[in-house]
């Protein structure tokens, strides 16, 4: 069990199940930031080609293990980018290599290189049926992309629109609707089953959609799905806090080059691996939540996946710290969540 006081808390290694890592130069520049706080993450496969079969995923997974910190034991748990092209085969060997622990889905178009993603969800429908059949978890990026769609309304048009028949017609597939956003998304969830899971990011618990707009426009505080109006932010709160295993801990840390995102057509994502912990542990501290905070961040999510937990532990400290303005990578830089403002929540300890 956890151990906390007001000024300490002690959980067990966390592990954040979704999670952006990039490759080459970026890669090497964010991967020690998540390696140091979690024991595992879930590696989105959103790459330039996209990770689409289990040898992509093999080899992906040897350069992040290249990548990491000497004496690092964090484990990247690889997934699958569904295509309509993705053959019933690729399932299979998926779930044979061991290394494959979930097909993610793209709506084509809905996101960071998602235009190899799916447009027409029956064109998937067999490949789907041998998730269920082989126990291997569809993750959803649950937005529609029909464009005459007001964009904080795509989460619960997707849900209206595809993910209740989704539910239905593969009532044995493991599902977790990602980076949920909205009331609608967590009143789905909690009604779906145990089958049904959902992650939740550090940043759409701290920040409502009036972050984007704060005195200007902000393109670090643009990510997708958008953040949403103050009521959603509460709702999801509500939902990490309970306690209810459905719900569980991944970052959606995903860091863009600084001129991508300050442009003419910023890109969406919000780095936060480099405070991810601390960040939800603020979020938990300011529910006088923090004894739930373990289920959230370190239990629910193994248990979901059938994988052990971790059984070392890190230490944060309630203490403040400033992020840095900017994480250089080469020439380009990063620009972190909260950049050049203050944390309240120091990590101390590890192991
Ligand atoms: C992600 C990215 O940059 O890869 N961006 C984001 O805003 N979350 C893609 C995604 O998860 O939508
Ligand atoms: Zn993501």
């Amino acid at each position: 069990m956890s151990s906390i006081t007001t000024q300490e808390i002690s959980i067990l290694r966390p592990d954040d199940w979704h999670l952006h890592l990039r490759d080459g130069a970026m890669l090497h520049t964010v991967l020690p930031d998540t390696a140091v706080r979690f024991g595992r993450a879930i590696v989105m496969p959103n790459l330039k080609p996209p990770v689409s079969s289990a040898a992509m995923a093999q080899a992906y997974r040897e350069r992040i293990l290249a990548a990491l910190p000497k004496g690092s034991v964090f484990t990247p748990l690889m997934t699958l980018y569904l295509t309509e092209a993705t053959p019933i085969e690729a399932i299979r060997a998926a779930k044979e290599s061991g290394i494959v622990h979930a097909v993610k889905y793209y709506p084509a178009g809905a996101t960071t290189n998602s235009e190899n993603g799916v447009r027409d969800l029956k064109k998937v429908y067999p490949v789907l049926a041998a998730m269920e059949h082989w126990d291997l978890p569809l993750l959803l990026h649950g937005e529609v992309t029909d464009p005459v769609v007001d964009v904080f309304d795509r989460e619960a048009v997707f849900i209206e629109r595809h993910l209740i028949a989704l539910r239905r017609d593969f009532p044995a597939l493991r599902m977790v609707l990602e980076h949920v956003t909205t009331s609608a998304a967590v009143d789905f969830v909690q009604s779906a089953g145990a089958r049904t899971a959902a992650t939740i990011t550090a940043h759409h618990l701290l920040l409502n959609r009036n972050a984007m707009f704060q005195g200007g426009i902000r393109p670090h505080h643009y990510c997708l799905p958008i953040l949403k109006r103050e009521r959603h932010r509460e709702a999801l709160v509500q939902a990490a806090i309970s306690g209810n295993p459905q719900f569980f801990l991944g970052t959606d840390s995903a860091p863009h080059p600084q001129n991508a995102k300050e442009s003419a057509c910023g890109c969406a994502g919000i780095y936060t691996a480099h405070a991810a912990i601390e960040l939800y542990a603020e979020v938990f501290a300011k529910a006088n939540a923090l004894d739930r905070l373990e289920a959230f961040a370190s239990r629910h999510g193994p248990a979901f996946y059938g994988l052990p937990c971790n059984t070392d532990s890190i230490t944060l400290r309630h203490e403040s710290w400033c992020v840095p303005e900017k994480i250089g990578m080469g020439a380009e830089m990063i620009v972190p969540l909260r950049a050049g403002e203050e944390i309240s929540w120091r990590l101390v300890g590890v192991g």
